[in-house]
């Protein structure tokens, strides 16, 4: 068994990809960042822990294999995936467009199922390795206008309890965590003030998550502290799954 200290984060040229790029960092792994945003990745100041930024967009099935090889000859094998890249839409159900359904399910499943099991054959050779998927609190629970968005997140808890359970024996680990709403890009696209109060609401602390909450977690899960735990689905969302109606709060 060789703990390889290469990790690779995916959609890593902004918000929690970044985040947990960061500090994976700071935890002492070499961090190769992973994006389809060419002019995002080169604005992104060098700093001592990147191995490198390499743009590939995890909706290309083709470029995955051979991405994650050449990544291993330049840097030897991967020991950390986090299945980050994961783009929403939102449509109501019976407008719901297939085009867009596609696309949410090519990058957010498809992408992570790709890029698992290319990261996952340098780590079985290796008999460590720990991948870390990027849910949502919508893989949990449904709400409005997220038929792809939801299904796409409820597939990534079911490929992280299916890599658990298949790539145990090679001493590989694979859990996701669920963010609730966290302040990036994303949400200011896709959170309108109205959508920001109800999540507000909705959510027993009242507040949006920092993405650095969510690579605090993510770089649990890659450690060796984490080894034992494996097929998780970690919420990391203020209370907001353990939570029902949310009425004023009583007494003093
Ligand atoms: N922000 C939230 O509230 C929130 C909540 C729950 C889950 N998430 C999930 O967290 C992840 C990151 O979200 P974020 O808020 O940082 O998003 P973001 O849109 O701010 O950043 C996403 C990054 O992924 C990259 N990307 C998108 N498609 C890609 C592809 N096909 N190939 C390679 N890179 C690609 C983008 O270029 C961008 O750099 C996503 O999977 C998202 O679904 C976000």
């Amino acid at each position: 068994m060789t703990a390889s200290r290469l990790a690779v984060v995916t959609g890593a040229a902004t918000g929690i990809g970044l985040a947990v790029a960061r500090r994976l960092g700071t935890a002492g792994f070499r961090v190769v960042l992973l994006d389809r945003d060419t002019t995002a990745l080169a604005a992104l100041p060098t700093e001592p822990w990147m191995a490198e930024g390499t743009v590939l967009d995890v909706a290309d099935p083709g470029a995955i294999e051979g991405a994650f090889a050449a990544l291993a000859a330049r840097h030897g094998p991967v020991g950390v995936l986090v299945n980050n890249a994961g783009i929403a839409a939102v449509h109501p159900f019976l407008e719901h467009p297939l085009d867009a359904w596609e696309r949410v399910m090519a990058i957010n499943v498809t992408g992570a199922f790709l890029c698992s099991q290319a990261a996952a054959r340098q780590m079985a050779e290796a008999g460590w390795g720990r991948i870390v998927s990027i849910a949502s609190i919508s893989g949990v629970r449904a709400s409005l206008d997220r038929a792809a968005y939801g299904t796409s997140k409820a597939a990534v808890i079911g490929l992280t309890r299916q890599m658990a359970v298949e790539l145990a024996r090679f001493g590989i680990t694979a859990n996701a965590v669920a963010p609730g709403a966290t302040e990036t890009e994303f949400v200011r696209r896709h959170h309108p003030a109205a959508v920001r109060a109800a999540f507000d609401a909705a959510t027993p602390d009242g507040r949006y998550a920092a993405p650095e909450e969510i690579a605090e977690v993510v770089t649990f899960l890659a450690s060796e502290a984490a080894a034992h735990v494996n097929g998780v689905v970690l919420p990391v969302d203020g209370g907001f799954l353990a939570a029902g109606v949310l009425g004023e709060r009583s007494g003093a």
